[in-house]
């Protein structure tokens, strides 16, 4: 007994056509549809000269049941389809963002280096100075390396402006010290008034706002020394028969870094506290990018 069908077959996972053929008994047609696993599109028998009919039944049997099969496989595969494309978009989406942020990170970086690099070149608090604290020690800009300063001038006999701005640093140091993510600032004095300003003077004076301020004097050279590095404007104004007088001074905060570096001002008095402490404090976080 010879009998030769041919199966034209539709794999459901590949989608792709193909033809089976085989010959030999009626067992063995059936075994080979079954190992076949295929979703049968269509069945034609080229020749078949016995068991027709049950041939015929048996290969809709098994059209049937890989049919069931093909529809599970197919929503299965419907199913991994799905799994694939939502893999790819979470990949791609994952991908995009990390270029995304990678360049954002490295344009604000480079904006920061630029901006490091800019103020290194400023002429504030680059040159050196020696001035005279509260405590009669000599201090040079090297005794303010390895800690951020908040530098001011002014004078002990100033009748508002100076107090007002002295009572805002202290303001300042306070909640900037009370901060852990950001470093402790150093809040530092300078007289423009040596005449009247001797370190006894000052020590009085600065403790009144904040036990932690540095004030400093000097001579008449000294001074002028400093308010040069710093860039500061200074003028007596003439004196009364009490022999008082006023200064004429910039009213003017310096933020400088760790490395002696000027890094801002806050020259205007309407800026209010909230927000120097927030540019001060970003201006650390920055620093601390760049430098670690
Ligand atoms: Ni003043």
């Amino acid at each position: 007994m010879l009998s030769v069908l041919k199966l034209t077959a539709q794999s459901s996972l590949a989608h792709n056509r193909v033809s089976v053929r085989c010959s030999g008994t009626f067992s063995a047609f059936s075994k080979k549809i079954s190992k076949a696993n295929l979703s049968l599109s269509s069945l034609r028998i080229a020749q078949c000269d016995f068991f027709k009919p049950q041939l015929q039944q048996c290969c809709a049997l098994h059209t049937s049941a890989s049919s069931r099969q093909s529809e599970k496989v197919s929503n299965q595969d419907d199913s991994l389809s799905m799994n694939a494309r939502l893999k790819i978009v979470a990949v791609f989406l994952a991908t995009w963002c990390g270029v995304y942020f990678a360049a954002k990170y490295n344009r604000s970086r480079k904006q920061l280096e630029d901006r490091d690099a800019e103020m290194k070149q400023v002429d504030i608090g680059a040159s050196d100075y020696e001035l005279i604290d509260q405590d009669g020690q000599i201090r040079t800009k090297k005794d303010f390396l390895g800690r951020w300063f908040l530098l001011y001038f002014g004078f002990t006999h100033c009748p508002d402006i100076c107090p007002e701005e002295l009572d805002k640093m202290a303001e300042i140091i306070k909640t900037i010290d009370s901060d852990n993510t950001v470093p402790d600032l150093l809040p530092v004095f300078v007289s423009v008034d040596p005449e009247r300003d001797t370190p006894d003077v000052i020590k009085k004076y600065v403790s009144e706002f904040h036990p932690n301020f540095v004030g400093l004097t000097g001579t008449k050279d000294q001074v002028k020394q400093a308010a040069k590095a710093f860039r500061v404007y200074f003028s007596a104004g003439p004196r009364d028969e009490d022999n008082d007088y006023i200064i004429d001074h910039s009213i003017v905060m310096y933020l400088m870094s760790p490395q002696g570096n000027f890094v801002d001002y806050y020259g205007s008095r309407g800026i209010p506290s909230e927000k120097i402490i927030e540019s001060i404090k970003q201006n650390m976080r920055n620093y601390r990018r760049l430098h670690g």
